[in-house]
């Protein structure tokens, strides 16, 4: 019953949904994004997640779309995205990438979630979650999406980040273990270009969260203060109901975060006031 009320909100609002994310007066206007060309977008990518299993909603793919819009194509960087699965959040960037001129770079195992380790307080995935081989993915795309734009790199992220070395603009972290998720930290902040941006899934959690809030390990790592997190624990705000905190949401069925969150690379979350000094 829940589910269904909760579908229904989720149909009727699309409209409002793609009218409210794509507001914006600072979309670049070389990308000629008409009135009708938004909606068509905005469908196409509600539409792709009934075609494919996806962890993500199209809201929150809009949302980076945005900020990829935003940016003038004078700007360099191509788009990554880490954790694929079937590709359902990839197809969607593709069409922005096609829109934008922009190359989407797509970082897999395409085996499924890697082991997790004791240290991992996200722990309870199990090994091979959310498989989907480069052949599933790359046809998904195909069917659905804009193959032209991607490149894909199979294998760990341990393996393949290293070698990221072009600038990259936005990238989407959506990799359920934290182990992942500072894998991927570490190796693509150093790229993103001066206002580049950083999405990732798992925003509930604000262990999770927590690392683009640590001041120890930005200093550690970056020489500089931590970037915060907009949308930390609760998603950004983008026509959901949600209050939190996850792990009793059982008890509110008609309550839940769709969003995504995201940092920039300018942004900084540091506390400076201690009254004793
Ligand atoms: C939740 S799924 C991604 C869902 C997808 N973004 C979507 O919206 O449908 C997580 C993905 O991260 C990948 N992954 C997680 N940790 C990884 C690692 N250390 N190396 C390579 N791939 C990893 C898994 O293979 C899986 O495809």
């Amino acid at each position: 019953m829940y589910r269904f009320i909760l579908k229904v909100y989720y149909v009727l609002t699309v409209p409002i949904s793609i009218f409210f994310i794509l507001n914006s007066r600072s979309i670049h206007p070389a990308y000629k994004l008409t009135f009708f060309k938004k909606y068509s977008l905005g469908f196409k990518m509600f539409l792709n997640k009934f075609r494919l299993p996806s962890g993500t909603s199209y809201k929150s793919h809009l949302a980076m779309g945005l900020k990829i819009l935003e940016t003038p194509p004078e700007i360099e960087g191509d788009i990554v995205e880490c954790g694929a699965w079937k590709g359902g959040s990839a197809v969607n960037l593709s069409l922005i990438c096609k829109l934008t001129d922009r190359k989407l770079k797509i970082y897999d195992s395409f085996e499924g979630l890697p082991e997790s380790r004791e240290i991992d307080r996200q722990g309870f995935y199990a090994t091979g979650d959310y498989c989907g081989t480069l052949e599933e993915v790359k046809d998904n795309i195909r069917r659905y999406g804009a193959i032209e734009c991607c490149e894909f790199v199979k294998g760990w992220f341990d393996e393949t980040l290293p070698q990221l070395d072009s600038p990259v603009l936005l990238a989407f972290v959506d990799v359920d273990l934290e182990l992942s998720l500072e894998t991927c930290v570490r190796h693509i902040w150093p790229n993103l270009v001066e206002k580049g941006y950083f999405f990732i899934d798992e925003y509930v959690g604000l262990d999770y969260c927590s690392i683009f809030w640590s001041e120890k390990y930005w200093q550690r790592y970056f020489d500089r203060t931590p970037p915060g997190l907009m949308g930390s624990g609760v998603g950004l705000p983008l026509g959901e109901y949600y209050i939190g905190p996850w792990y009793d949401n059982e008890d509110r069925p008609l309550h839940h975060p769709n969003a995504g969150a995201y940092t920039r690379k300018d942004f900084s979350g540091y506390w400076i006031h201690f009254p004793e000094n």
